[in-house]
């Protein structure tokens, strides 16, 4: 049995069609690990997560040697990837005290870590000084308030800035255009950068910006290299995240070869020479590393014909109307082909929606399906909708399978209810 080549190409790379034609991801059957899990889980290639860890990292050391990969850890905020991404020697940027509390959790050292966000409280911003965090992005003059009354040691910081680039993405995601609530603009930056070097409190040592996220067009990124290059002299230059991926068979993504070449490309036109060049990618590190699997509730036959199975957009709201990504997907034993279908959730909504015109072979009540490229922002964005229960998250590799997320149970849906 055979799959079409560029639906492979959406799994993570120990995918493998047996000869039964059933898929095997890490050397596990896809059909055992939704027996012995259940489902909805979350799968996890671990290999190809840390092989895809350093395909960033190799390769931005290569094209400029001395430079960072962080891990944008918003996009997939359980310990075990933490662990996994810090083991890889990548620094970690969380957003917030709860990820900053989980990457500590997971024995990242404080060091390694960047604090971002554009509302820091008292503290958040209190624990980082404490924690001895690596480093903190300001993103306005509150930070910069907000640190001056904590007492302790010159903080390393970066200044987030607005390079002024509309990136070509979804306006939700879009972050680097004229008017984002992130940063400051170019010259208001420039005196808050002024107000940090002449302060003991702060090392000033760069610059940051973040244009946006699943952005298909490498240009952008160099737009905003070139936006930032006359800000002055720095040690750093992070340029956030934002490189997108592929979610459909039909779908063209920039490789990470690409992506790199253009920023250090443009890093070497515009940027000090001795200065290192950081990266923060979340989507592109590791969307493609998991699967989710789901087992068929129903087949409504018609026109069109309705497949639904037991989860949806509270496992995966990036596959709503509010988000909008069509997913692909397939079935575990029989991934060859068929007639189109609407792939549904069960959530109480029209937009619980992860593909149309999919085509199965005669889908059937308990069979398996895997959605590939859910590893980004679909654990992030987990919900109880319909008192849905979080999934699992479980790792492949070398033929076993390690549970590192439990399923939520329904007694734990109620715990928080004290009225
Ligand atoms: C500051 C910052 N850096 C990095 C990222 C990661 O972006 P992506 O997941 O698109 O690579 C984000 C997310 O949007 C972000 O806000």
């Amino acid at each position: 049995m055979t799959i079409d080549p560029s639906l492979l190409s959406l799994f993570p790379t120990s995918t493998a069609v047996d000869t039964d034609g059933a898929l095997t991801i890490g050397g596990v059957r896809l059909s055992v690990l939704a027996d012995e899990f259940a489902t909805p889980v979350q799968i996890v290639d671990e290999a190809a997560l840390r092989q895809r860890a350093r395909e960033f990292t190799e390769g931005l050391s290569q094209r400029r040697p001395g430079s960072d990969v962080a891990f944008a850890s918003k996009s997939f905020p359980c310990t075990a990837i933490y662990r996994v991404m810090a083991e890889e020697g990548l620094h970690i940027d969380v957003a917030g005290a709860g990820e900053l509390i989980t990457a500590l959790k997971a024995d990242v050292p404080a060091g390694q870590i960047v604090l971002h966000g554009n509302a820091k409280t008292d503290h958040e911003l209190g624990l980082a000084v404490e924690t001895g965090v690596g480093t903190v992005v300001i993103d306005g003059w509150d930070d910069i308030s907000r640190i001056e009354r904590i007492d302790g040691p010159t903080q390393s910081v970066l200044l987030r800035v607005i390079p002024g680039v509309d990136a070509p993405t979804m306006a939700a995601i879009s972050t680097g255009h004229h008017g984002s609530k992130f940063g400051l603009p170019l010259d208001e930056a420039r005196r808050a950068i002024a107000h940090m070097q002449s302060s003991v409190r702060f090392n000033l040592r760069g610059i940051h910006l973040h244009i946006g996220s699943q952005i298909l067009t490498v240009a952008a990124f160099a737009e905003a290299v070139a936006a930032v290059a006359d800000l002055g002299t720095f040690d750093v230059y992070d340029v956030g995240g934002g490189l997108g991926v592929r979610y459909h068979r039909t779908n063209r993504a920039p490789t990470v070869d690409e992506y790199l070449d253009t920023i250090t490309e443009a890093a070497s036109t515009h940027l000090p020479e001795a200065a290192e060049l950081w990266i923060e990618p979340g989507r592109s590190l590791v969307a493609q590393s998991a699967v989710t699997l789901y087992r068929v509730v129903t087949v409504k036959r018609g026109a069109p014909t309705f497949v639904a199975v037991d989860g949806g957009i509270a496992d995966n709201l990036e596959a709503s109307t509010y988000v909008g990504t069509r997913f692909d997907a397939v079935l575990a034993d029989r991934p060859d082909g068929g007639s189109p279908v609407e792939l549904v959730g069960r959530q109480c909504e029209s937009g619980d929606l992860f593909a149309s015109d999919l085509p199965l072979r005669n889908p059937v009540i308990d069979d398996v399906i895997a959605v590939p490229v859910t590893g980004a922002y679909t654990y992030t964005l987990l919900n109880n909708y319909n008192g849905a229960l979080r999934p699992p998250v479980v790792f492949v590799r070398d033929g076993s399978a390690k549970l590192v997320v439990r399923r939520e149970t329904y007694d734990e849906l109620t715990t928080r209810d004290v009225g």
